[in-house]
This record gives structure tokens, sequence and C-alpha cells, in this order.
């Protein structure tokens, strides 16, 4: 059993919370702070309860300590959503983090710099875990952007720390993700697209499962399309590696053994966004559709001239009212945010990856470890 924040004694305990703080950031502010105000439901509980908290998450992918991935412009924004002080940490171990830690008050909102600044911490290092774990008393997670890695912070520290729960984001995101993998309301259909195909060979499988319907757009489109074959790649358009054309043969001829309907673009604008046909053919589907999952946009549509094809998916989504609607984290979410169609969605999954990784079926490691019946537990 999975325990959540509500049942763990809080009042006066140090409390290591992973976070996933991973936000864009442009001229050395927060440039999107959804997965900030996502998380703070958690971190207000925590802090009516009493806790010291001491809160931890990575942002971007640095090569050891490189302060041009400081978490200093979250710790700011963070302190400015919350109305108090909340005190960057120059590392994450140590002594004088020991020191620090050792010191806090009740409802005193710390946050640890960036966890990647430590190779450590993505080998999901013993040491390090232990170094973590020694910080606190209780481990509490609402990370679920990061909960496919099995990383020190998300995996070695809860598995040495028995007290440990996750946080309401988490909870919402098994909630509603949870619904498309048991007994989904058909048609459901999943739109994907994007560029990296070989991510997501096991996500398309297991939705075969599952599944009426995929539309397939984006970069993904193209290189499915040059694999079914009959369809030669606009010149601009990037070509697809050898082994991208043997993933996609492989998923097309799965798709017709799953009886999945595995609807490709027949029209496209330069090979950056879906045509005028696959638009009508898309958004068919998609009025039709019980279930909606959509991960990846299906066209460029950070560039206007090709925008056309993923707003139209954003607001025919958005105009069927009857349908669960699921955005799968990452630059979908975006594009319903520029289509201003958010809100009529039922839920946007604050994690891509996860949100995929969730949907090939096997858990996350980052979740599953804070069962109950794995190690560590008391
Ligand atoms: C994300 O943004 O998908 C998460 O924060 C995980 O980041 P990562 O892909 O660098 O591990």
């Amino acid at each position: 059993m999975i325990k959540t924040i509500e049942d763990l004694q809080l009042k006066d305990k140090r409390v290591f919370m992973r976070l996933d703080f991973n936000v864009p950031l442009k001229d050395g502010a927060v440039a999107d702070d959804t997965r900030i105000r996502e998380a703070l439901p958690t971190i207000k509980y925590a802090m009516e309860k009493g806790a010291k908290l001491i809160l931890a998450s990575h942002l971007g992918r640095p090569e050891g300590c490189d302060m041009k991935f400081s978490l200093e412009p979250v710790a700011k924004h963070l302190s400015g959503l919350l109305g108090v002080d909340v005190l960057l940490t120059d590392d994450c171990v140590g002594d004088g983090i020991q020191m620090i830690t050792k010191h806090l008050k009740s409802a005193q909102v710390i946050l640890l710099e960036n966890l990647r600044f430590h190779p450590e911490e993505e080998k999901n290092d013993l040491e390090f875990s232990r170094e973590l774990a020694s910080l606190a008393e209780v481990y509490v997670t609402d990370a679920f952007g990061t909960a496919h890695r099995k990383h020190a912070s998300t995996y070695g520290v809860p598995s040495l720390m028995p007290v440990r729960g996750c946080g309401y984001l988490i909870n919402k995101e098994l909630k509603f993700l949870g619904r498309l993998l048991d007994n989904p309301e058909h048609p459901y259909v999943a739109i994907l697209g994007g560029s990296k195909v070989g991510e997501k060979i096991k996500t398309i499988e297991n939705l075969y499962l599952q599944v009426d319907t995929v539309l397939i757009g984006g970069a993904m489109g193209n290189t499915f399309r040059v694999a079914a074959g009959g369809y030669t790649l606009p010149p601009a358009a990037k070509k697809p590696k050898p082994e991208e054309l043997g993933h996609c043969k492989q998923l097309i001829q799965k798709a017709l053994r799953h009886e999945v309907k595995l609807l490709l673009p027949v029209d496209d604008l330069e090979g950056f966004d879906i045509g005028a046909k696959t638009i009508e053919l898309f958004t068919a589907e998609i009025r039709k559709a019980k279930t909606i999952f959509w991960n990846g946009p299906v066209g460029m549509f950070e560039k206007p001239e090709y925008a056309k094809g993923t707003m139209a998916v954003a607001h025919a989504m958005a105009e069927n009212k009857g349908a669960l609607k699921i955005i799968g984290g990452g630059d979908s979410v975006s594009a319903v945010n520029v289509a201003g169609v958010g809100p009529q969605m039922d839920h946007l999954s604050t994690g891509g990856g996860a949100s995929l990784e969730f949907l090939e079926g096997a858990g996350l490691p980052g979740i599953q470890v804070l069962d109950s019946f794995s190690k560590g537990s008391s």
C-alpha cells in the first residue's frame, strides 16, 4: 500500500520532499511555473502540519556543477507563491547542509541546490542516497514528472526511509492516467506526435491493447509514412534513421494484428505540419471519441505557419464535451495552453516521459518504491 502525505506524522519532523521543479527558464526567471504551482497543495499541507521542509529537485541535465542550472530562480519564484522565505542552499549534501537542516524550525522551507550537480544522483549511488536520507525523518515525493527515473532522490532515498508517502499531485496524476489503463470508455483515441519514435515503442504497443484508433503526426508522422511506403519526404524535413523506420514498420504490422486503426497523415505542409485533409481525418476521429489521450504536437506549432494542425487537434478535443481528455505533458500541454483550451481538458499531466512510461503499464520506479511491501518499509 502506498501512503499519502495525510497518513504521515509531520509535526516537527524534518521532511525530505522530492519535487519536479525542472521548469523552463527565460532570462534568469521561471518561464512556466505549472509544475511549481501543481506542487503547492502538498507543500502548503506540510507547512500547515508543522513540518520542517527540505525541498529537493533537479533542473535540466547539467554536467557537474554548472550554475546555469541553479535552482535560484525557482527558489525566488516559490518564495513569491508561498509568501515566505525559501532559502536556497549552496549544495544538497555536506556538513553545511547537515547543520542547516538540523536547525530548521517548524513550517520553515529550504530548497536544496540542484541534485544533478552530483553525478551520483543519476547513478542512484548508495552513499549519496544515504547522505540525502540522513537529512530527514520523513520522505515525501510529488515529483510525478521524474517518477520514471530510478535516481538517488527518487528511488535510493525512499528505499532507505521507511516513513514515506506521496503528495496530492502524484495522487491526481495516478487517478486520471489510471483511467486510461483501467477500462477506458470506447472509442478510445490516442494522438501521438513529436519526434522520437524510439522512446515511444513500448507505450504504443501497450496502447494497442486498449485503444481503437491511433493518430500519428509530427516528425513521427513523417517517419511512419516513409516506413509505410509510397511517400517521399519534403526536402527540408529531417531524414529518419534506419532503426526508426524499422520500429515504425513493426508498429504498423502490430496495429493490423491488434485491429487498431492506425491513421497516418495523408497530406502535409513541407513536412512540418499536417495538411487540411489530415486535419479533417483526425478531427473526425476526435469528435467521435469517448476517451482521448494526446502526447506530442502534430506539427512545429511554435512557428505560426505550422501551428494549424496542432491547434485544430486542441480545439477538436475541447469541443468534444463528452470525452475524458488527458494531455500527456510537455509540448502538448504548451499547445493546449497556446490554443487557450487548457481548462476544457480533464487533466494536463506534469510528466511527459513519465506519463508515457506509465502507459507502458509496468509502473514507475519512483512510485513503486513507496509501496509498503517494497524494501525499507516499516
Ligand atoms: C522531465 O522534464 O521530463 C522530467 O523532469 C525528467 O527530466 P529528465 O528527462 O532530464 O530526467
